[in-house]
């Protein structure tokens, strides 16, 4: 049985005050951790005083990103080992947003990917696709490419413990109904392709979440999907209350 994963991805929203705020505000009132995984990918200068709050806590601490260096003259970059040392314990990699305006390909998320294994961190790495891709039945291929490529290196023993989303562009702060269907097909194609590419074996263990306009309304049936093992949230996650109706419904 794959442990289910609520992640909240709060973007560049909240101070560091709000963010330890929320913290306190949701800790003991989780589900407990033999049962569901919670996160929180919190803004960069947030993340130690995050994870000094949730210490008698399960709550996981995530980083919303990680350079491929630890150290060196980088200006301006953030060293996987130093989000370590704060008390990281997962990065978001390859997320749509970076990919876009920031000019991430596939070959600086791997060497990213890469970097956050040796710091000791585990990887949250985002695919995605378009609609274009998908009415034009490009989206096997396209879901291969780049998964094979920013998991070039990656070796079965650290594949497992990955954990995978799929955040098609057109659900991606698009506020519309994250479409079930469409969300259990993307994460069932991304299972099939690390079966393929390691083991049937390493594809049953490997986390799949979706993200795209997840909110209270929809967690529900999207977390009833057997490909779907959790979700990555966005505007839906800022608010604790919000936040904690849906992690007590998976
Ligand atoms: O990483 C989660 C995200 O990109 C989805 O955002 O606001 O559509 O839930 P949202």
């Amino acid at each position: 049985m794959r442990k289910p994963f609520v992640a909240a991805n709060w973007k560049m929203h909240k101070n560091v005050q709000e963010s330890v705020d929320f913290i306190n505000q949701i800790k003991g009132k989780l589900p407990s951790f033999d049962q569901l995984e919670v996160g929180i990918a919190g803004t960069t200068l947030a993340l130690h005083s995050m994870a000094v709050a949730a210490k008698d806590s399960d709550v996981q601490i995530i980083a919303q990103n990680a350079f491929k260096e630890f150290e060196g003259a980088y200006t301006g970059e953030i060293s996987p080992k130093a989000l370590a040392d704060s008390g990281v314990d997962y990065v978001l990699l390859g997320h749509i947003e970076r990919r876009t305006m920031f000019n991430e390909s596939n070959q600086m998320v791997n060497q990213k990917v890469i970097a956050t294994l040796q710091a000791g961190m585990t990887p949250i790495i985002c695919t995605d696709e378009t609609m274009v891709q998908k009415e034009h039945g490009g989206s096997v291929h396209y879901v291969f490419a780049q998964l094979m490529n920013v998991l070039h290196d990656v070796s079965f023993d650290q594949v497992k413990n990955i954990i995978i989303s799929y955040e098609p562009s057109w659900a991606v702060g698009a506020g519309q109904h994250a479409n079930p269907i469409l969300a259990e097909e993307g994460c069932r194609q991304i299972r099939q392709t690390i079966a393929d590419s390691y083991s049937y074996e390493v594809a049953d263990k490997i986390r799949i979440l979706y993200g795209g306009s997840v909110n209270p309304d929809n967690i529900e049936e999207l977390m009833r999907k057997r490909d779907i093992d959790g979700v990555l949230i966005g505007r839906a996650s800022l608010d604790a209350d919000n936040f904690l109706s849906m992690v007590n419904t998976v």
